[in-house]
């Protein structure tokens, strides 16, 4: 078990632990990776025991929080992926049925509620247990003398590996591979029951059969879930990034107490800083705080705010970071803090000095990145703030209807994009043969055109910039022609025909040109030489679908030149140095 858990470290790693029944179930867990783990744990026997490394979402990384979790007899005992939206009222409700909970965890939830359910068959428990749960998840139950896991999932990976005479469940192949190449994916629904010689499914209250597959994959490949690289991997990942960073809590609850202070007409002003990547997500951000709060809104890049930043009285400062390590952001917190600023840090890994430091802390929850290059913690920063300032947006109930059911529908929004990326591999290998290309966008499409031209050049080493569309007569025109690409985003907003201007402009200085628009928007049909279409959203959301194009042609152009994606040169993931 401790070896498959080292192969699916890439999931997660700040914590882990393994429960294995014999006599009693023993549990051993701890916030430390999968190798110190093995070297902690006394030797013990045990034919059936499940696993767990985590990535904390919620509550930090602790002894207590790792997971398995166990019920209130230390009989019932469960590991999960994924996250359990509705966990609070749930927690509470055992609570005042005498339910014992020692983690922060919303995972804890499901050995309680099983327990609650049990009546003699463990697996009817865990279908009666997951009846009151919403929200995403892969799970393993072991019973304290059963003799069969059940697993179960939604919206969660979870596999059967057969082996002679030993089963194995896994959050995803690598896990397993050394032992077995007979594979089972579970599909969304079931819920299987597994003991060493019998695999057997139901779904929607039924018995139902699932097909064998052959994996063919080497141990290597698998390691990144068949995926070429973690960049691609993360990519594909980004639905799921978007459901479970949006979850359930989509305007439940009052998430930032100073920005309802500030929409109702407070006097401070707010700030987003950031680097990298990040920083783009708070030009992003910028866009939407003025258009659905109409707030006074700054978005600095925190290298340069750390020496020339002025700090307005009453400044809520917003810092975004994926690492919540980046020693710029890091200092400029400290800045904010020292003359009293309030700062919430948007991170994506609970635990880091950002998250510390900051006054509040809001989680995305895109799971490890690895790929030096960000892209599915990008989104998920989005999310959070589009989750964020619809909260306090200052527009017509309509349109708010409309922007939350567009933001539900973000995540498949994203999965057509992907769909299409033969399409965009297509136009990569056309592109793949410059050594400039240029981005432009206007509006909330201009920190896109930046962060295309950044994840171009980073994993490619093309040089690539990013424009405001408007500004290519003010200097770059000098620079187009035959042998200079642009790569044009048309928004259907206000900016639209200005965009069309100049991506004439543009066509009549002889470079060659691809456009980003809407499903149904012929406009730069005869202008351009390729045309990419995007699903139609609000043009506030239209970051979201035009940036996971841009991810995907510059990972097929870095993938074409033969370039190392995952760690480009002179990189680093996190940058803990001014
Ligand atoms: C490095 C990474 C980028 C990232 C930037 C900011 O340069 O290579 O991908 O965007 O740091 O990192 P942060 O962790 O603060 O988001």
């Amino acid at each position: 078990m401790l070896n498959c858990l080292g192969h699916l470290e890439y999931r997660g790693y700040d914590s882990c632990g393994i429960a294995v029944s014999n006599s009693s179930i023993q549990v051993y867990k701890d916030a430390v990776r999968v190798a110190e783990l093995k070297k902690a744990i006394p030797p013990f026997e045990g034919s059936l025991g499940i696993g767990h490394t985590r990535w904390a979402t919620h509550g930090k990384p602790s002894r207590t929080n790792a997971h398995p979790h166990v019920g209130c007899q230390n009989e019932i005992t469960v590991v999960h992926n994924g996250i359990i939206n509705n966990f609070l009222p749930l927690k509470q409700k055992l609570i005042e049925e005498g339910h014992a909970f020692s983690s922060e965890t919303d995972s804890e939830v499901i050995p309680h509620l099983i327990e609650k359910y049990y009546a003699g068959d463990l697996e009817k428990a865990v279908e009666r247990a997951l009846a009151d749960v919403k929200g995403s998840y892969a799970i393993i139950v072991m019973g304290y003398g059963e003799n069969a896991l059940i697993a179960a999932r939604k919206d969660s990976p979870l596999i059967i590996a057969l082996g002679d005479h030993e089963n194995y469940l896994a959050s995803d192949v690598p896990a397993i591979l050394d032992y077995s190449s007979r594979v089972i994916y579970l599909e969304d629904g079931d819920i299987a029951t597994v003991t060493a010689d019998n695999v057997s499914f139901r779904n929607g209250g039924k018995s139902a059969k699932r097909t064998e597959h052959k994996v063919h994959w080497s141990v290597e490949e698998a390691r990144k879930s068949g995926y070429e690289h973690y960049m691609l991997k993360e990519i594909h990942e980004q639905p799921n990034v978007i459901r479970d960073t949006i979850g359930n809590w989509l305007l439940d609850g009052e998430p930032l107490e100073d920005l309802k202070r500030m929409s109702e007409g407070g006097m401070e002003t707010l700030l987003i800083l950031a680097c990298g990547t990040s920083y783009h997500a708070a030009m992003v951000g910028k866009y939407i705080v003025q258009e659905l709060l109409g707030l006074p809104v700054r978005a600095e890049l925190a290298s340069e705010f750390n020496y020339y930043g002025r700090i307005l009285p009453e400044t809520l400062a917003i810092a975004i970071t994926q690492s919540g390590e980046t020693a710029d952001v890091l200092l400029a917190i400290k800045k904010l803090k020292d003359v009293g600023c309030r700062v919430v840090a948007i991170t994506n890994v609970i635990g880091s000095r950002v998250s510390r430091l900051a006054d509040r802390t809001i989680i995305t929850r895109a799971g490890p990145e690895i790929s030096v290059a960000a892209t599915k913690s990008f989104i998920a920063q989005l999310m959070v703030i589009y989750w964020l300032m619809m909260h306090y947006a200052r527009v017509e109930p309509k349109r708010q209807a409309e922007l939350v059911l567009q933001l539900r529908q973000m995540a498949s929004r994203v999965a057509q994009v992907l769909d299409k990326e033969s399409e965009i591999a297509g136009l990569a290998t056309y592109f793949a043969k410059y050594d400039d290309i240029f981005f432009i966008g206007r509006g909330i499409n201009y920190p896109v055109a930046l962060e295309g031209a950044l994840k171009l050049k980073e994993i490619s080493y093309i040089h690539a910039e990013g424009f405001a569309a408007g500004e290519l007569k003010h200097g770059p025109f000098a620079l187009l022609g035959p042998n200079k690409p642009v790569i044009g985003i048309v928004t259907n907003d206000a900016t639209h025909q200005a965009m069309l201007t100049n991506i004439r402009e543009v066509k009549a200085r002889g470079s060659p040109l691809a456009t980003l628009v809407s499903e149904g928007d012929d406009s730069t049909d005869t202008l351009a030489d390729f045309v990419i279409t995007v699903p139609q959203v609000d043009p506030l959301f239209s970051p979201v679908v035009n940036t996971v194009v841009l991810q995907l042609l510059a990972y097929h152009i870095a993938r074409v030149r033969g370039c190392p994606i995952d760690f480009p040169k002179n990189l680093a993931k996190s940058v803990t140095v001014e």
